[in-house]
């Protein structure tokens, strides 16, 4: 296996757009076309060196740039995709390319996913929370009616190339809206990744520190992925924090950055595994002190929002997509390392738990 080979796919990690016509070189049986689906913030910033690299072995068919942000998750902009798909004579060899974060790379697998069926498309994230999380996996989907990737599907990527160098542009707050995902790989499946993000809190930035933390996400991504790729089982642990932070984020209408909303679910989740009497408050103290350190927002009135109800981010939580015959299951600690479904816990303890990030 070459260090490209993952369980889930080939993904290469690397910190420029060198070899990248190599990986299109590997796939090249797909008829060498693309088109490229990107934001317009993206484009300014990373488009011209992809390109660059890309020239001599693709034929760029045409290229969509969507209005950067989750507002543009949406069902109108899938049909402007297909669409372009269309005028641009894209067929079931035509390679489609994410060029983006996690709302391009959703929305353009989405569109990939279902354009005749299906065609081929690959995975550039420009973002952490993409290069960490969303990219891998083979997860699409948009926001519907208000709820946050209620439509998608499952279709994996043919590779996922992240080139950690297209990091140095990303604003910090997207940064650490990555970084919590980071986070969230070291409670629910890595203590001693837990443990080096306590220790390096203080450069979590420099090129080695966020090399290796991309590096063992990815690798910790892919083995749960690998055994469960449609979500049956293990897989709903990556969920960790997502229940109520889908929950928090469409109550709060996509205003508030998807990762903080991870954030303060997780808060709510780490809260809901003390009351349950499964952890004991230091590693909540510990998950506190990584997000007062780095700036991760732990309550609601952080990200400037007051007027939000407990009872309505539980009564939003019935949209998710863990839910069976109408219960709510929710990802919880057992200790770090060691998450699990819970099937048990009673909403006036799911409440109490809400009310602390409030
Ligand atoms: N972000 C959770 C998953 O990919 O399963």
């Amino acid at each position: 296996m070459y260090e490209d080979e993952f369980r889930c796919g080939l993904i290469y990690i690397r910190d420029n757009f060198e070899d990248i016509f190599l990986a299109f070189k590997r796939i090249e049986s797909l008829g060498g076309s693309i088109f490229i689906v990107t934001d317009n913030n993206v484009k300014e910033l990373h488009l011209n060196s992809f390109l660059t690299s890309i020239s001599d072995v693709v034929t760029v068919k045409g290229m969509h740039v969507i209005k950067p942000g989750e507002e543009s998750k949406n069902s109108d902009t899938v049909s402007e995709i297909y669409k372009a798909f269309s005028a641009a004579g894209v067929d079931r060899k035509t390679v489609a390319v994410a060029l983006g974060g996690g709302v391009v790379g959703d929305i353009c697998g989405f569109a990939a996913s279902t354009f005749m069926r299906g065609i081929p498309y690959v995975q550039i994230p420009t973002t952490l929370m993409a290069m960490v999380d969303s990219s891998v996996g083979g997860k699409t989907g948009i926001n519907f009616e208000g709820h946050k990737n209620l439509v998608g599907s499952f279709y994996q990527p043919k590779f996922v190339y992240i080139n950690i160098g297209n990091l140095k542009t990303l604003p910090r707050e997207q940064f650490l809206e990555g970084m919590a995902e980071v986070i969230k790989y070291g409670l629910i499946h890595d203590a001693e990744l837990f443990g080096f993000l306590i220790a390096n809190v203080d450069k979590i930035s420099d090129d080695d520190i966020i090399s290796y933390l991309i590096r063992r996400s990815v690798e910790i991504k892919d083995e749960i992925v690998s055994k469960d790729e449609k979500e049956i089982g293990v897989r709903e642990i990556l969920n960790f924090g997502h229940t109520f932070g889908h929950s928090i984020e469409s109550l709060l209408k996509y205003k508030a950055p998807h990762g903080f909303c991870v954030g303060l679910g997780m808060t709510v989740a780490l809260n809901l595994s003390i009351a349950k009497g499964y952890i004991g408050f230091d590693v909540f103290e510990k998950y506190i002190y990584l997000c007062k350190k780095l700036g991760i927002p732990s309550k609601i009135s952080d990200l400037g929002f007051t007027n939000i109800d407990a009872d309505d981010i539980y009564e939003n939580m019935r949209y998710d997509k863990k839910v069976r015959n109408g219960k709510i299951r929710f990802v919880l600690l057992k200790s770090v390392e060691d998450a699990f479904v819970d099937e048990l816990c009673e909403k006036d303890e799911v409440i109490l738990s809400i009310d602390s990030i409030l």
